[in-house]
C-alpha cells in the first residue's frame, strides 16, 4: 500500500481507501455483519486504513455495520462520514442541514460507529446557501473542540458549480474535499488548483463510474431491482459503456486490469490523496488494493 497525507489534516491515509454506501443496501443486495466484517478485514491486511460512509447510507445502517465490523480495533481505521441528509426509504433522503440537525445525525453516527470520535466529518453535497450558514459552521467548530470531531471535510454534490465551496473551505475550516472523480466525469479539476493552493486533499468519489470503469459491463447491460443503477435508462447506460470500451482499446495499457488502471488514473494528480471505490467483496478490495501499485506509473 502507499500512503499520502490528506490535505491540512496531516493524517496518513491510504491512496486506496474502502466506500461503503454499498453496506446501506441500495446496490442489489443487503449485507450481514460477518460479510462487512470480512471485507473491511480483508482490506485492513492490506494496509487499507480510509473508510468513507455516510449518515444516510440506509438509516446509519452503514455505519452501524462498520461499527461492529471494527470494534477493538478503531485506532487502525481512519473513518470519514458525513451530515445533512436523512435516510427516509430506498434511495430517497430528507434534506436535514442545520445546526441542530447536524448534532443529532453527529450523536446518531458516534453510535452507530460505536466510537467517541469522527476522523473526517463531511458536508454531504449541500447547497451553497446551506453551505454558508455561519451557525452550522460555528456548531461544527464546537464539536470539534469538543473531540468528537478530528477534522472537517466536505464532500461537495457534482450537480452544482464546485468553485463557491471549494473556494470558501478557509472560511468553513474544511481541510478536505470530497468530489466525484474518475476517467468519465472530470469535472472536479476545475477545482483542483484550490486545492492546491488552499493545500485541500481530494478524496475521489465514484472512482469507478459506478462500476462501469471495471471493463466488466457491455452496452446492453441492465442492472436488478433494488440496484441505484437500476435508475439510469438504457441509453445513458450504453453511452457510458461505449466509452468505456473505447477508453479501454485505446488508453489501457495490454495485460492491466482495467479497475485498477481507472484508479490509478485517478491518483496521477498528487492533488487527488486517495480514492475510495465502493466494494462489494473481499476480491473486490483485494484488487482495488492492489491498484496503488500502479501510482505513478500512468500519465
Ligand atoms: N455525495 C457523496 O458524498 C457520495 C456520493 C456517491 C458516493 N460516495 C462515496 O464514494 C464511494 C464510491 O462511489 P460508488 O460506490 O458510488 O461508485 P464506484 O466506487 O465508482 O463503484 C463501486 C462499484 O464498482 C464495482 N466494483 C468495485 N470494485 C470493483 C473491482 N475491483 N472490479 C469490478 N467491479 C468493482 C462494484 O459494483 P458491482 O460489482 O455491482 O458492479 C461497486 O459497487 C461510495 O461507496 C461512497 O462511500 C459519496
Amino acid at each position: 500500500m502507499k500512503y499520502r497525507t490528506l490535505g491540512k489534516t496531516g493524517m496518513k491515509v491510504s491512496v486506496i481507501g474502502i466506500g461503503t454506501w454499498q453496506f446501506g443496501g441500495e446496490w442489489g443486495k443487503n449485507f450481514t455483519s460477518d460479510e462487512v466484517r470480512q471485507i473491511l478485514a480483508t482490506g485492513r491486511d492490506l494496509g487499507i486504513n480510509l473508510i468513507d460512509t455516510a449518515e444516510c447510507y440506509g438509516d446509519h445502517l452503514s455505519e452501524s455495520l462498520i461499527g461492529q465490523a471494527i470494534a477493538g480495533e478503531r485506532d487502525k481505521w481512519i473513518i470519514a462520514t458525513k451530515f445533512g441528509h436523512r435516510f427516509t426509504g430506498h434511495l430517497k433522503r430528507s434534506d436535514d442541514r442545520t445546526a441542530a440537525d447536524m448534532r443529532e445525525q453527529l450523536e446518531a453516527s458516534l453510535k452507530a460507529l460505536k466510537t467517541d470520535y469522527i476522523d473526517l466529518y463531511q458536508y454531504h453535497s449541500i447547497r451553497d446557501s446551506e453551505f454558508d450558514n455561519e451557525e452550522l459552521r460555528d456548531a461544527l467548530e464546537k464539536e470539534k473542540k469538543a473531540g468528537k470531531i478530528r477534522h472537517i471535510g466536505n464532500s461537495i454534490s457534482n450537480g452544482i458549480d464546485l468553485v463557491h465551496q471549494a473556494s470558501r473551505s478557509g472560511w468553513a475550516n474544511v481541510e478536505a474535499l470530497q468530489l466525484v472523480y474518475n476517467r468519465l466525469e472530470r469535472k472536479a479539476e476545475a477545482v483542483f488548483d484550490i486545492c492546491q493552493q488552499q493545500k485541500l486533499g481530494v478524496l475521489a468519489r465514484v472512482p469507478l463510474a459506478s462500476g462501469f470503469l471495471s471493463g466488466k459491463y457491455r452496452r446492453g447491460a441492465t442492472f436488478q431491482a433494488g440496484d441505484v443503477r437500476a435508475a439510469r435508462t438504457q441509453e445513458q447506460i450504453d453511452q457510458q459503456l461505449a466509452e468505456v470500451e473505447r477508453i479501454a482499446k485505446e488508453e489501457v495499457p495490454p495485460g492491466v486490469d482495467m479497475a485498477q488502471w481507472a484508479l490509478g488514473w485517478c491518483l496521477r494528480d498528487p492533488v487527488v490523496t486517495a480514492v475510495i471505490p465502493g466494494c462489494k467483496s473481499p476480491e473486490q478490495v483485494k484488487a482495488n488494493a492492489a491498484a496503488a501499485e500502479l501510482v505513478e506509473t500512468i500519465e
